[in-house]
């Protein structure tokens, strides 16, 4: 028996057209080599949500440069040639079971906990991070205090991520999607306590958004057209989950207009550590992602908790999001939008799936005791 869900129509990122509306959220899963490169376990990781009848597949955040980006050991990169190789193998995996793949790409900032560079962190300013480093990826302790980055060093960002983007083309991907949420560099900037600049990147929201959408500039004028380029933002991040854009909607219109000026293709909003209802609500009744989607006009993403099937069918039909994005409902249930279609139950997540390290091979060994 078939049954109905709204995430089971399709819809459209840009050209490209998606089966349904699930994505699967990205996940860092801290398993490619000690270079970089992603290995023949994250191809058949990767593969195995295509085969599972995802609309979206959009992978953990990875690295764009040689130098400051890298946020833990055995991450992946998107800044060698021998990069693009291996992320070729994920990417015809994927598609050769039918669904698109997206790379995010990532700068951890001040966030960095493992860059066998050895070359200290950058952010915005001299800002010690709050809380503790994650020990699912491999950190454990405070975070050192950062550098405050030079306009210098905000140039080779940006070179970073084009560069990175141009190199996501040529292994396959469909498009990137620039992760500014979450507390990692972008959105340092973007977040009132860890920028205190007084240049073009510090002070108004105008600004703190100002090198994300330079980013997204920069990128669509260096891909082709069709390519995707979308935005990862959120208020909370993983060392604070308290924190919320204190202009509210005010700001969430000034960010949202702007990314859709400089080219975005979509937007997608993430809840870190709470469900969407928790973060969602702005001051003014609105949802963020119905504001996201009113200011940018573009297709939005909504995430966080919608493995509650219910709560994705109401962000749905209400208005809030054209899509819905998961990340442990996606862990638990690689074949979930085939489960939904059938009718059938979800597996439980369960957190002991990433334990003591957030690695695929940890999570398949959880897989095989639990079968
Ligand atoms: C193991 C794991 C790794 C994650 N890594 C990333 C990442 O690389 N980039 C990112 O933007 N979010 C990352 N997240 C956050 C998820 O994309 C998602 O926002 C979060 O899990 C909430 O969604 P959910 O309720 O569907 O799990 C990660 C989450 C998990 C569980």
């Amino acid at each position: 028996m078939q049954f109905t869900h709204p995430a089971l129509t399709p819809h459209r990122i840009g050209v490209v057209e998606l089966k349904n509306r699930l994505a699967v959220a990205p996940m860092s899963r801290v398993s490619a080599a000690p270079d970089g490169t992603p290995t023949d376990e994250m191809t058949y990781y990767y593969q195995d949500f295509a085969r599972g009848g995802w609309g979206l597949v959009i992978t953990e955040g990875t690295y764009t440069d040689t130098a400051h980006s890298q946020g833990y050991l055995n991450q992946p990169g998107l800044a060698s040639d021998t990069h693009v190789t291996g992320w070729r193998r994920v990417t015809d995996a994927v598609h050769a079971e039918g669904s698109p793949i997206v790379a995010q790409l990532m700068h951890a900032g001040a966030l960095s906990q493992g860059n066998p560079r050895g070359v200290g962190t950058i952010a915005p300013s001299a800002v010690t991070p709050r809380g503790e480093m994650l020990e699912e990826y491999g950190g454990s302790g405070r975070w050192p205090t950062p550098r405050a980055m030079s306009m210098g060093d905000i140039d080779s960002v940006v070179i970073g991520f084009v560069d990175a983007a141009a190199r996501a083309q040529a292994a396959g991907f469909d498009g990137v999607e620039i992760h500014a949420a979450n507390g990692y560099l972008l959105d340092q900037f973007l977040t009132v306590y860890t920028n205190r600049r007084d240049d073009i990147y510090g002070g108004t929201v105008a600004n703190r958004i100002r090198l994300t959408c330079r980013i997204v500039a920069d990128i669509r004028a260096r891909v082709p057209s069709h390519f995707l380029v979308g935005v990862r933002l959120s208020q909370t991040k993983v060392n604070d989950f308290t924190y919320r854009w204190p202009g509210g909607a005010s700001d969430a219109e000034v960010i949202f207009a702007g990314l859709a000026e400089a080219g975005a293709d979509y937007l997608h909003i993430a809840s870190e550590g709470r469900d969407f209802i928790d973060t969602a609500r702005l001051p003014d009744g609105r949802t963020i992602t119905a504001v996201a989607r009113a200011a940018s006009g573009l297709p939005v993403m909504a995430n966080g908790g919608m493995h509650d099937l219910r709560q994705a069918s109401d962000v749905l039909d209400g208005g809030h999001a054209d899509l819905v994005s998961l990340g442990r409902g996606a862990l638990a249930n690689p074949d979930l939008p085939a489960r939904v279609a059938a009718g059938a139950d979800l597996n439980a997540f369960d957190h002991a799936m990433l334990s003591p390290m957030a690695t695929i091979a940890n999570a398949r060994a959880w897989s095989l005791a639990h079968k």
